[in-house]
């Protein structure tokens, strides 16, 4: 008899949790990013085949689902905490205080959900959330954060504005902005202003030693350095962002990966005024799919090895991209002087419109005012397969390998390459130092 009344609770809340989770995705979807891209893609036909991909190198996707089937089941019993009911006023004063209380609140409730409400902008100064808190954690975010603009503000810690710390098993989300407010920073930039010295101006967002990471649906703009950072991550999803900044803001990369384990950026609009995706040192298992990317410098892997620093990127692959009007489309870039390796990188199923340079390995990166001095060591590139990559260059050159001297470029395959010129023009590939492993319908040829 208590079994059966146990049983029927328990389809009960198989019920409940379905038709929350439904109904939850329903209502929100703010940015039908996905749709977007199929309108692209339709301009663009790719061999469906092309389309699959197996997920079996990833194990976050089996962590998230599992967190969010219990969290669904016990959603009646999640606590909201309100900002608002800690203080905040989102009048254009600063809130900071209201959210470090309201971040205490949730962190230490039991499923609790930390709620930014919609139609108000809060200001907020540099603040850390520090975890680890009770339970799983969720973020709403549905109004506006926006960063204070006094540079004393950012004192203690000019690298970062909003840092979360230590935070696992956290979800944010929501259909809201945060916006780093950067045009100020960026006036200070010394690549803006040549007088100025070079100084470090603050990550709008970065997750640091997080586990078990989901980002979802918000906009972020106008950082004052780089938007979305996540360092020394395990398992973490970036699922239909938006993130835009103007064309010509100094350093404002999109999404940077370091030292990150297990990501997926999946559905993301970037324009900005560098990176749309940087993944630097220490990432592996990094995959990047639907992303649309420009203004900006592409999608890159690197900076590795300055100042003769020794890196280590493996397993990345960037999967359905439209690249238009950037700088650089797929690009690995390592400086001289370095040592450790970037292999195992595969770029498939890219769209490039009106790129500089759409297919670029730089061994020789210089982001010096004065030129860098030769060096013999290099960051080992190899293994890196260029598939189905097709559309416009804005430069001559739409393919460039610049490798190093000293460790050539090994095992690089291009399969299914076609870029021309604007107009339909021809186009050239320049290979220095490169061993090509395959070659299968390519153009332009070394
Ligand atoms: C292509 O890119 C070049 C250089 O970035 C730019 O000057 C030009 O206006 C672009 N053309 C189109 C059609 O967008």
């Amino acid at each position: 008899m208590k079994m059966h009344q146990q049983n029927r609770l328990f389809i009960f809340f198989i019920a409940f949790s379905l038709f929350s989770l439904c109904f939850g995705s329903y209502l929100e979807d703010p940015f039908p990013v996905s749709q977007y891209h199929d309108q692209i893609y339709n301009h663009y036909p790719t061999p469906a085949s092309l389309y699959t991909f197996r997920n079996t190198d990833f194990h976050s996707s089996k962590t998230t689902k599992k967190r969010r089937d219990r969290g669904s089941s016990f959603s009646s019993s999640t606590k909201v905490v309100n900002v608002d009911d800690f203080g905040a006023k989102g009048n254009g004063q600063d809130d900071t205080k209201a959210f470090e209380l309201a971040w205490k609140e949730a962190c230490s409730s039991r499923k609790a959900t930390l709620l930014v409400p919609k139609g108000r902008t809060y200001y907020l100064k540099p603040i850390t959330f520090s975890g680890p808190c009770r339970s799983p954690l969720t973020l709403k975010i549905n109004g506006m954060i926006k960063a204070s603009t006094r540079i004393s503000d950012y004192e203690n810690d000019r690298r970062h504005w909003l840092k979360f710390e230590g935070v696992d098993n956290f979800v944010v989300e929501g259909n809201g902005i945060i916006n780093g407010n950067g045009r100020k920073w960026w006036q200070n930039s010394c690549k803006v202003n040549k007088e100025l010295p070079c100084k470090r101006a603050p990550t709008a967002v970065t997750f640091y030693q997080c586990i078990n990471l989901v980002v979802s649906n918000l906009m972020f703009k106008d950082a004052q350095q780089m938007h979305l950072t996540f360092q020394k991550c395990t398992n973490v999803k970036a699922l239909n962002l938006r993130v835009v900044a103007p064309g010509n803001s100094p350093n404002t990369d999109g999404i940077h990966i370091t030292e990150t384990q297990n990501a997926i950026i999946r559905n993301c609009v970037i324009g900005t005024g560098d990176d749309c995706i940087s993944i630097v040192s220490g990432s592996r298992n990094v995959r990047a799919m639907d992303i649309t990317c420009g203004p900006g410098h592409g999608i890159s892997i690197g900076s590795l090895g300055a100042e003769n620093s020794e890196a280590e990127v493996s397993n990345i692959r960037v999967n359905r991209a439209l690249i238009s009007g950037t700088s650089n489309g797929v690009r690995i870039k390592t400086w001289q002087g370095g040592s450790g390796y970037a292999k195992n990188i595969m770029f498939q199923n890219v769209v490039m419109k009106n790129v500089s340079n759409p297919i670029i390995i730089d061994q020789n990166y210089c982001d010096k005012e004065d030129s860098c001095p030769e060096q013999n060591s290099a960051v080992k590139v190899s293994n890196v397969v260029y598939k189905n990559i097709r559309g416009t260059s804005a430069s001559d050159d739409a393919i460039k390998f610049d490798c190093s001297k000293s460790f050539p470029c090994q095992e690089i395959s291009l399969l299914g390459v076609h870029i021309v010129g604007q107009g339909n023009e021809v186009a050239t590939a320049s290979c220095e130092n490169v061993r090509l492993k395959n070659r299968w319908k390519v153009y332009p040829q070394c």
